[in-house]
């Protein structure tokens, strides 16, 4: 069993992404730890609280975190995840209460209760875990790893047709908070980005026979994914945009299901048309050293990835 912290901005893929996390017999999920992102921090951390109670969770602290990015102001949101931020599925209002701890020192605390076993799953901005590098500079080597929903790397047409951040080659969680992700790649941590390349991937689609089996099973999670897909899909949107963070907490399980590739990767934090862009240093020649090299998600076994993710939803 895998020792996990989901560090998330729910938001409807994030909450489908808790889910996963909780019931997969692979994962120990130790917290849920909430940032400023898709909404601010109140509703994230309250859509967590919703989330873990509709699956009788309530064993697992929620804590809420950063209100805002290290420097900046945040962005809003071009991309909307419903008045709920749960694709309208409009889940009672959470009775169990956040944790009593700020997220960065939930997670400080339980990295170090388990050194080198806990890996943070992270997919929503990096502020939560920006600040803890920086309040326990001795942390970054008690993390097992990274594994993150982040960056858009040009390895194929999706990582740039499908940008999020508000910037045209920007994936959401890096454009939010910059600083944070620079500081989180540079941290030597080992960090797996799974870019907007895999987690957008249109291949990462559900039939109408398999949204139509979720909508009719008796567990509360599979109703509230069919539900958040009809609700992207009215939008115009294909059902891939309900399930994007689910690929980090799915490649925590399996990591088979993602084919990684090493290269050296900087982030631009200068404001203008690049602003959160990740980019990628391929070069042959006069590559620049001092980027810091990370993992990144190039293809995914998309078919196994939904095959896994209905498995683990739907009963
Ligand atoms: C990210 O943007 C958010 O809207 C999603 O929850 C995901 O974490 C993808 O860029
Ligand atoms: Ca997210």
């Amino acid at each position: 069993m895998k020792k996990i912290i989901l560090d998330c901005d729910p938001g409807m893929d994030d909450s489908v992404a808790i889910v996963m996390a909780a019931k997969s017999p692979e994962i120990e999920l130790l917290a849920v730890t909430t940032v400023n992102g898709n909404y601010p921090v109140d509703v994230t951390c309250a859509n967590a609280r919703k989330t873990l109670e509709m699956i009788g969770r309530t064993d697992i602290p929620v804590a809420r975190g950063m209100a805002r990015p290290m420097v900046r102001d945040s962005p809003r949101d071009p991309f909307t995840h419903g008045k709920d931020g749960q694709g309208e599925n409009f889940l009672p209002d959470p009775v169990m209460p956040p944790s009593k701890y700020h997220a960065v020192d939930l997670i400080i605390e339980t990295v170090k209760r388990h050194p080198r076993e806990v890996h943070l799953v992270v997919t929503g901005p990096m502020t939560n875990i920006a600040m803890a590098l920086i309040k326990e500079p001795e942390l970054g080597p008690l993390v097992a790893s990274i594994v993150a929903i982040s960056g858009a790397f040009g390895f194929n047409e999706y990582a740039f047709l499908n940008a999020t951040g508000d910037t045209p080659q920007s994936e959401w969680n890096v454009y939010v908070d910059p600083e944070a992700a620079n500081i989180v790649y540079r941290s030597g941590i080992p960090f797996t980005a799974l870019g907007l390349d895999v987690a957008t991937h249109f291949d990462v689609n559900f039939t109408d026979r398999e949204i139509e089996s979720l909508r009719g099973r008796p567990n509360k999670e599979a109703r509230f994914l069919a539900t958040a897909i009809d609700f992207v899909r009215n939008r115009g949107f294909d059902a891939y945009c309900a399930v994007i963070d689910c690929m980090a907490v799915a490649y925590v399980i399996d990591p088979s299901l993602v084919e990684t590739v090493r290269g050296r990767v900087g982030i631009e934090t200068g404001n203008g048309l690049t602003l959160g862009m990740t980019v990628l240093d391929r070069r042959h020649h006069h590559a620049w050293n001092d980027l810091p090299e990370i993992a990144m998600g190039r293809h995914a076994a998309y078919d196994r990835f939904l095959r896994l993710l209905i498995d683990v939803i739907g009963v």
